[in-house]
């Protein structure tokens, strides 16, 4: 899809990915809204006629609040990128809260988006739908249950829609990044400890948001389903799909070493 003239939402776009991919859209041509949930003033600044919606998409009212004022703003919504996520360190003990705010942000907020979403798109015969998820979508996030559970549902939701819907005109692309050099990165979200960017580190290059969003132009333009920054991810998903006891084993050694480097 060309993105010039398109109308886009972007979630998570105050700071990190979702500024860079809000930036790289709005100077492709489109109308862009940016939606976080604090405020978006700084990732908005410069950019001509983008609109800005402060939104907590981690609850459905947040995103039919959200959909409502993209839609007020430039009319139907051509392309909704659920970008914003939330990584914290943690295991099965974690507390409710660590595992509902997970599931709500990085898992509800794609489904009710879709919800809200799909029936116009539906009855126009066309819509576009990317999602943020992670390499822990397709691999694992070594240090963080919540994240490697949450971001594999929201790649399987991805699939999902992209299997049930393609044929009437849905177009899906998922985002599974593996280290990006952003605040998550590096300290992770307020209820806890990042996703352990020492574990990111050790297990490859750590790209700039600038560069995911070029990314990100190229697979929208293919309208390709996986958009992988990281070519090696794609190398480690053949991996774990023809030798999956190997793949394991070798999580296991990196989990030992991230162990042992303390
Ligand atoms: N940085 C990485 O290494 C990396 C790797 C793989 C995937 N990702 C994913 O990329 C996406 C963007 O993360 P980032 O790296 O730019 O981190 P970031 O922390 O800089 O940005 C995340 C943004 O999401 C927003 N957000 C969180 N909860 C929200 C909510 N309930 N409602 C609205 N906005 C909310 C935050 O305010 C923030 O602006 C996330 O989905 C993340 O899981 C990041």
């Amino acid at each position: 899809m060309q993105l010039a003239e398109k109308n886009v939402v972007v979630t998570g776009a105050a700071r990190g990915i979702g500024a860079a991919l809000a930036r790289r859209f709005h100077a492709a041509g489109a109308n862009v809204v940016l939606a976080d949930r604090d405020g978006v003033a700084e990732a908005a600044d410069g950019l001509k006629g983008a609109v800005e919606v402060i939104a907590d998409v981690g609850t459905e009212a947040g995103n039919v609040a959200l959909i409502e004022a993209a839609e007020a703003a430039f009319g139907p919504i051509d392309l909704f990128f659920a970008n914003a996520g939330v990584g914290f360190a943690g295991d099965p003990m974690s507390s409710e809260e660590v595992w509902d705010a997970s599931f709500a942000v990085n898992v509800h907020a794609h489904r009710w988006a879709a919800k809200h979403l799909l029936p116009g798109w539906l009855a126009r015969g066309e819509g576009y739908f990317c999602s943020t998820a992670s390499a822990a979508g397709v691999l694992t996030q070594i240090g963080s249950a919540p994240y490697s559970v949450t971001k594999h549902a929201a790649v399987a939701f991805a699939e999902w829609i992209s299997i049930t819907y393609a044929d009437q005109g849905l177009k899906v692309s998922c985002l599974c990044p593996q280290g990006v050099n952003t605040r998550m990165l590096e300290d992770g979200d307020e209820l806890g400890g990042g996703t352990s960017a020492n574990v990111v580190r050790l297990a490859g290059a750590v790209l700039e948001p600038a560069d995911v969003a070029d990314v990100v132009v190229e697979a929208i333009d293919d309208e390709r389903f996986f958009v992988f920054p990281h070519p090696e991810v794609g190398d480690y998903l053949r991996l774990k799909g023809s030798e999956p006891e190997r793949w394991l084993a070798g999580m296991r050694k990196l989990q030992r070493r991230v162990t042992e480097a303390g």
